[in-house]
């Protein structure tokens, strides 16, 4: 007996950013910068903030309620909680994904934390895909949320000029036709170094000295993260369409990871895409890591950039070094 086509479609998307706007005037005020440069040399001119108590699972909390939604689903339906972020309330447990479980209210509902930074969203995509298409559950949440303005060291410009706080999550359920056609993950940890956050791990757990050398905030290499970035968002969104034999030829739309207005220039011409095929909202959101990528497809579905039988791209680089892309048929 020939066996149905299971596979996973987007159902249902939601984002959610605080309320509090830090411009790069702002910016100016806190740390030796210049509004202008970052503007030109980042494309940001805002990000989000949240407040001191704001912690990231009451992001992912606001962006999972817009999802379930978005996809007419309630609480009770859903059957496996994805977390992708570099930001967890704790350090390591419990999960955010278990306290997002628990202000959802979806009791017994299993719920784990994903870390590929960035890719995180793309790489929790991926791993609920799998969920699906095998038929082990129907309803995933999948979010990505991030307070990094509790991680950076507001001293170095190098950094803290670049992020910001946000959430973004999509449900997804099985189709026998459409959805998610591909994807295509990759990793190199052997570079891992040029961005991270060196203390309050096992490799240097916390101390006064740790404290004192502000050795638990992100640290970046920005020049290599730049040019591995201009190289692989590309090769990324390439590989997975190939998977399907498809092409950049056959792309709609592409949801590119927000991280630099000249990084996702540098994509949209390896793909030979025009600007009005790609969505960017980084000037009002900076780098969001493991939410960018949610949090611009929520504002494209809403604002109808994507069309019914669009080929959309997601596609997302981030620390690890991490890369990953997934290629959707919108339905
Ligand atoms: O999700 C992944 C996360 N990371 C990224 O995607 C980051 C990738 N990297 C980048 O986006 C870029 O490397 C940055 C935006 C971080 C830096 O831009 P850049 O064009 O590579 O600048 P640079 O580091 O080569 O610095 C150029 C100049 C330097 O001055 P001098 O030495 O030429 O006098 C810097 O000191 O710009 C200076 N500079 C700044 N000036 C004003 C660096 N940061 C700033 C700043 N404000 N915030």
């Amino acid at each position: 007996m020939e066996q149905e086509l299971r596979r996973a479609k987007i159902a249902g998307v939601g984002s959610f950013a605080p309320e509090n706007v830090m411009t790069n005037n702002d910016l100016e005020e806190i740390v030796d910068t210049d509004a202008e440069w970052i503007i030109s040399r980042t494309g940001i001119k805002e990000r989000r903030i949240v407040e001191e108590e704001v912690v990231t699972s009451d992001l992912a909390c606001q962006a999972a309620k817009a999802a379930l939604e978005s996809a007419d689903l309630e609480v009770k339906d859903l059957d496996l909680i994805l977390v992708a972020t570099s930001t967890p309330d704790y350090l390591g447990l419990p999960s955010t994904a278990c306290i997002l479980q628990d202000k959802l209210g979806a009791e017994g509902v299993p719920a784990f934390d994903l870390a590929a930074a960035c890719t995180g969203f793309i790489y929790g995509v991926s791993v609920a895909t799998q969920y699906i298409e095998t038929g082990a559950y129907d309803n995933i949440l999948v979010v990505g949320a991030e307070t990094l303005s509790k991680i950076l060291n507001w001293d170095d410009r190098g950094t803290c000029i670049l992020f910001g706080d946000g959430a973004g999550a999509v449900v997804l359920q099985p189709t026998q036709s459409a959805g998610i056609l591909s994807n295509s993950l990759g990793a190199d940890g052997s570079k891992g170094e040029v961005l991270r956050v060196p203390a309050g791990g096992s490799k240097r757990p916390f101390s006064q000295g740790v404290l004192e050398e502000g050795a638990h905030y992100l640290e970046m290499d920005g020049n290599p993260v730049f040019k591995f970035a201009v190289r692989i968002l590309g090769k990324a969104a390439k590989e997975a369409l190939d998977q399907v034999g498809l092409s950049s030829e056959d792309i709609d739309y592409l949801i590119p990871h927000q991280a630099n207005i000249r990084i996702i220039d540098a994509a949209r011409k390896r793909l030979d895409l025009t600007e009005e095929q790609i969505y960017v909202n980084l000037d009002r959101y900076g780098n969001t890591s493991a939410a960018s990528v949610p949090l611009a497809l929520d504002e494209a579905v809403r604002e109808g950039k994507i069309k019914e039988g669009d080929t959309v791209v997601l596609v997302g680089f981030g620390a690890g070094l991490t890369w990953g892309a997934t290629v959707i048929e919108w339905s």
